[in-house]
């Protein structure tokens, strides 16, 4: 069984995850917008990553005996200013999720919820992937800066990002 206060802070959490999706949902209709498919594609990929993040926190609070409350997810926003704006914008996001993770974890020392802190590991190591892939392509869009053509090669390339499933096998050497 899990404690009322730790049921509260994980279904937050599924919500801070479903928004996230939505933010990335959002981000890639932008793209699309801006006929950049593969940035657009490579949006798809991460929204579809957070959906999973949602279900996981979901899948844990039934599994310890716990009550799923959904609640509603804010609407994101919807123009920026330029690709790099974009990325910026979802760095910072998930730098704000990273806070949110660690203040779980925090949570989980101080009820002693060892298996709460277990399940929590997962999104620590996970989010310091998060962090250095927006990170990442920031760098990119910085030294091509007003280049058509390394956007044109920059958007081929995130349009080769493989689906959530797809890619951790890559990952695993599968
Ligand atoms: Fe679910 Fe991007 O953190």
């Amino acid at each position: 069984m899990i404690s009322a206060k730790m049921e509260k802070a994980l279904n937050d959490q599924i919500n801070a995850e479903a928004f996230s999706a939505y933010l990335y949902m959002s981000m890639s209709a932008y793209f699309k917008s801006c006929n950049l498919p593969g940035f657009a594609h490579w949006m798809d990929i991460q929204a579809q990553e957070e959906y999973i993040h949602s279900r996981k926190f979901y899948d844990y609070i039934i599994q310890r005996g716990g009550k799923v409350k959904l609640a509603k997810i804010d609407a994101p926003e919807t123009e920026w200013a330029s690709p790099l704006a974009i990325f910026e914008a979802a760095l910072k996001h998930e730098q704000y999720i990273t806070s949110r993770i660690n203040s779980l974890v925090d949570l989980s020392i101080k009820e002693k919820d060892h298996a709460a802190g277990i399940f929590l590991h997962w999104f620590v190591t996970e989010q310091v992937e998060e962090e250095e892939n927006a990170g990442g392509i920031i760098e990119q869009l910085k030294l091509i800066a007003d280049s058509k053509s390394g956007i044109f090669m920059l958007d081929r390339e995130l349009g080769q990002r493989l689906p959530p499933a797809a890619g951790a096998q890559a990952a695993a050497g599968a």
